[in-house]
């Protein structure tokens, strides 16, 4: 393939369905590579799958994706018309953190999908997918509610909605910031 060319999303996701570059591989029923609008406008960067996720291979459909449609509702979003990805394809055991040599080993991914894409905003939710996308070492309560730039794209951190679940103060913060980002998305910035 020249170089200079970029992927498509096909492309990245055979790829991905290979993938053995780290050894969440050997443990997963599926990756999840992402899924939604090809040309979205926005792409939505959650952390890893979970153990639904795994078992569907479609990003956030546990409790944390039904409140997720639930908050693109109120930034007058539908699922379809987003792309929604993971920082990690395949799901770390138990649901625990992603360790740097996976974020690392599965980087190229999400770096490409986001080429493929093209979106005018990032959203990314949580300290993981904030820390990758923005390359900072500054936390999601610090960010979250912010419009920042990573190159070409606008980004706008959020707390992840899992964190949310059981936490009504980050659940307002949350609700305020997808308001938010309907704003934006209307206005333009
Ligand atoms: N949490 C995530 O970050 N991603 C998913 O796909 C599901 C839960």
């Amino acid at each position: 393939m020249d170089a200079r060319q970029v992927p498509s999303l096909d492309e990245i996701f055979e790829q991905v369905c290979e993938c053995r570059r780290c050894p969440l591989a050997e443990g997963r029923t599926n990756p999840v590579f992402g899924a939604g609008n090809p040309e979205a406008r926005v792409l939505i960067v959650g952390e890893a799958p979970g153990k639904n996720e795994d078992l569907q291979a479609i990003p956030f459909v546990g409790a944390a994706g039904k409140y997720l449609d639930e908050l693109l509702g109120i930034a007058g979003l539908a699922r379809e018309e987003v792309f929604i990805a993971n920082v990690l394809k395949c799901r770390p055991p138990s649901n625990r953190d992603p360790r740097p040599e996976e974020i690392q080993a599965c980087a190229d991914y999400l770096r490409a999908q986001t080429r493929a894409i093209n979106p005018e905003y990032i959203v990314t939710l949580g300290n993981f997918a904030t820390k990758f996308i923005l390359r900072t070492d500054v936390g999601i309560t610090r960010l979250h509610g912010t419009l920042q730039r990573a190159g070409r794209f606008k980004v706008f951190p959020i707390f992840h909605p899992a964190a949310a679940l059981y936490d009504s103060k980050k659940r307002v913060a949350l609700e305020d910031d997808f308001a938010t980002l309907g704003r934006l998305l209307v206005e333009g910035m």
